[in-house]
């Protein structure tokens, strides 16, 4: 046997005996990765080994070779094994250690949001319709001219399209002026019976202390063969006496719309002095009448029908529009529009 390969193998014999010992020193991760570069790393004692075999006799070159990586596949298994080892301790240690609930509650109380005034009202004005029967579908507010106006039968000089009261995109577009565009997508897209409502923005060239460029409404309305006004009467009623209360007196009075025939505007008793006896003749919020105008609504135009591939002669229905912002401000007793849309924390706060 050669010098260098007796000193080799006293070297295998020698690493072999430090190896376990040296793993078995380690409490960390670190610890072990450094211990096993001692062996195996670039500058490791076994690498070292292996680049000496090139000092052995060709024809013992091979078995030395293998003898070195037999240690060599030892302490990577070592290693690993010392590894799980070192792994499982921490986890020991962590699920012994003193429970800690992530779910206490913070020293420090965190103020709690909560939804804001005019969604609420939203929300419980769709709870209604949801609760009658209706449908929730939406529609965009960047809308054609021709399902904003065209469509629901508004004639072209109607004063709406006019340039003061739309925000036009460019010629044929516009920001939608009213919910009413949901009208024509839905009853172009479906087939009846249909009992659908919609909330969403809407648009205009307003603004004062009750009215605002940006607003909210809710439109709705039902197909079907042999819908009657009476049915508009009962459904807007049941709706406006759970929004209202059972007791608040409602009256339907004709109005105009280019899309329904006949029209109707329906009207509470003012919340704030109508109730429970009588008008109160000093009431700012409905000028003394007693009544607060809530919606239009009316039977849907045969027209509108026939632009949206309805059979007039078979179908018939009603539709019915109002804003939101005022309800919120009647519950809630607002004085100004704006106080909805600075979303002042002072403000919300109050909800
Ligand atoms: N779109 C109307 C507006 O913005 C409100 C309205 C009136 C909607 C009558 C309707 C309706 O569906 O039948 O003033």
């Amino acid at each position: 046997m050669t010098d260098a390969r007796q000193d080799i193998e006293q070297t295998i014999a020698s690493l072999r005996s430090a190896y376990p010992s040296s793993f078995a020193q380690c409490a960390t991760e670190q610890q072990l990765r450094d211990a096993n570069a001692r062996f195996l790393g670039k500058k490791g004692d076994v690498t070292a080994l292996l680049k000496r075999l090139g000092s052995i006799e060709a024809d013992q070159r091979k078995a030395v070779g293998a003898l070195v990586n037999d240690l060599k596949s030892e302490i990577e298994k070592a290693f690993a094994a010392a590894l799980a080892r070192i792994d499982k301790a921490r986890r020991d240690k962590e699920l012994n250690e003193r429970f800690f609930d992530l779910s206490l509650p913070g020293r420090v109380p965190t103020p709690r949001g909560h939804v804001h005034p005019l969604m609420q009202t939203r929300d419980d004005m769709l709870a209604i319709f949801k609760d009658l029967g209706f449908v929730i579908a939406a529609g965009p507010e960047v809308e054609l001219e021709q399902n904003n106006f065209t469509k629901l039968a508004f004639p072209p000089d109607h004063p709406a399209t006019d340039m003061q009261d739309s925000f036009w995109i460019k010629p044929g577009v516009l920001l939608r002026t009213h919910t009413s565009n949901v009208q024509i997508r839905e009853m172009s897209g479906r087939t009846p019976p249909l009992a659908v409502v919609s909330a969403g923005v809407v648009y205009r060239r307003d603004d004062d202390v009750t009215h605002s460029p940006m607003f909210h409404q809710i439109e709705g309305f039902i197909v079907d063969e042999n819908v009657s006004f009476a049915q508009l009467k009962g459904v807007l009623t049941a709706f406006a006496h759970r929004l209202y209360g059972a007791d608040v007196p409602v009256r339907f009075r004709p109005s105009y719309f280019p899309f329904v025939e006949p029209g109707a505007e329906l009207d509470v008793g003012c919340v704030f002095c109508a109730r429970p006896d009588g008008t109160r003749p000093g009431c700012r919020v409905c000028k003394g009448t007693g009544w607060i105008e809530i919606l239009g609504c009316g039977m849907i135009h045969p027209q509108v029908f026939e632009n949206c591939g309805i059979d007039p002669d078979r179908y018939t229905g009603f539709a019915f529009g109002m804003g939101i912002e005022r309800v919120a401000m009647l519950r809630y007793g607002i004085p100004d529009i704006r106080l909805l849309f600075e979303n002042d924390p002072r403000f919300l706060a109050q909800f």
